[in-house]
């Protein structure tokens, strides 16, 4: 059997043209996801409802082509399998009851998570099941988000800022955020290993907020766990390829791509793809990174765009994808403008 173009590039291929999936493809931006979201309720129903989960982590696969299907959910589940309360308010994001001290920490329950989170690992055996059956060239990408990153909605309480709680925490009471990020990182393990078992094919951790931290504290707080993460995945399931995507981190990408043992690395909107290629080891795959409003505007902008990341990674092992997630107000025909550019490449 010929392996996906996804699972290719991530074991080191340079797969030409580069095979794409957009984060956030399974979203607001199609008719179709609105469609199913309204049948479902709310977000969080929709994510605890495998067969309309399995629905809309497809529906971009159907429409567009993509080679990967990323599983519909939210990296704020596992907080939520632990028992942290959460909501999402409508058009406010999401809101949890902020963790302050350590009877928050050790109210988190590690163990009962993976039942609760049950629902989602029937999605992704459905995902798997009728990708096999109708699309089997694309790719099962589950994810979680990395515990920096969680962490910060978790102390916060909310999105929206610029997660100061958090950023002062890891200076007066490092011993109790490490604690809530060794809670965190044990609960993340057994949720990505359950997504595996159940048919991920890859697995991708976002560390949206990794760009907030200073040098130490970023190797602290976005290295070393995501580190220990990837170990830990590796020793239970030695041929499963890992993409992080440590947002906005700037030149310390080199380091995590050199020190967290992932197969790939997610470029944001402002990494020079040029500096990647020289800065990043040439056997780890690179994936991005066009700026989802260019795809918003389509046109010659979006061909120019797409041409000169092509151009700065050719040769490479590479996946393309924006370099954050697909805007609401997208319009499909303009994905489906940027997947002719792409094919013809
Ligand atoms: O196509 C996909 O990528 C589907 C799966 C997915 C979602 N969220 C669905 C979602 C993934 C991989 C995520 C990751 C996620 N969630 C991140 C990391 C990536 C990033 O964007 O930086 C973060 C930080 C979150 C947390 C989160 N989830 C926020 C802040 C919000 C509210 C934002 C908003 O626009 O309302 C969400 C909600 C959310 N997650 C939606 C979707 C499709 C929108 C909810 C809806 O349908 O009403």
């Amino acid at each position: 059997m010929i392996k996906k173009p996804i699972l290719r590039v991530l074991s080191g291929e340079s797969v030409w043209p580069p095979p794409v999936w957009l984060m956030r493809q399974a979203g607001r931006h199609l008719p179709e996801y609105r469609a199913t979201r309204g049948v479902a309720g709310s977000f969080m129903d929709l994510c605890f409802n495998p067969e309309l989960a399995a629905e809309v982590t497809i529906q971009p696969v159907r429409r567009y082509g993509m080679d990967g299907a990323i599983l519909f959910s939210d990296i704020l589940i596992v907080p939520w399998a632990m028992g942290q309360g959460l909501t999402f308010a409508e058009g406010e994001g999401p809101r949890l009851p902020p963790i302050t001290d350590a009877a928050g920490v050790d109210r988190l329950d590690v163990e009962g998570a993976a039942s609760r989170a049950a629902p989602i690992m029937e999605t992704v055996r459905r995902v798997r099941a009728r990708l096999a059956a109708d699309h089997p060239n694309t790719a099962l990408i589950g994810f979680a988000g990395s515990p920096w990153t969680v962490a910060c909605y978790m102390v916060e309480g909310r999105g929206g800022g610029e997660f100061k709680h958090a950023r002062k925490l890891i200076h007066q009471d490092p011993a109790l955020f490490g604690a809530l990020v060794e809670k965190l990182e044990a609960a993340t393990i057994t949720y990505l290993l359950a997504q595996a078992d159940a048919g991920a094919e890859a697995l991708m951790l976002f560390d949206s907020w990794a760009g907030q931290l200073a040098p130490n504290a970023f190797r602290k707080w976005v290295i070393e766990p995501n580190a220990r993460l990837r170990a830990a995945l590796l020793a239970a399931r030695p041929d499963l390829p890992v993409i992080g995507f440590p947002r906005l981190a700037g030149p310390m990408l080199a380091e995590y791509a050199a020190r967290t043992g992932v197969q790939a690395v997610g470029m944001d909107t402002a990494m020079d793809p040029a500096w990647a290629v020289k800065n990043i080891p040439p056997s780890i795959a690179l994936q991005g990174n066009l700026d989802p409003e260019v795809l918003i505007v389509g046109g010659p902008a979006l061909n120019h765009e797409v041409k000169t990341i092509l151009r700065a990674v050719q040769g490479r092992p590479f996946i393309f994808n924006l370099g954050h997630g697909v805007e609401i107000t997208t319009p499909p025909e303009h994905v489906v403008e940027l997947l002719r550019i792409l094919r013809a490449a």
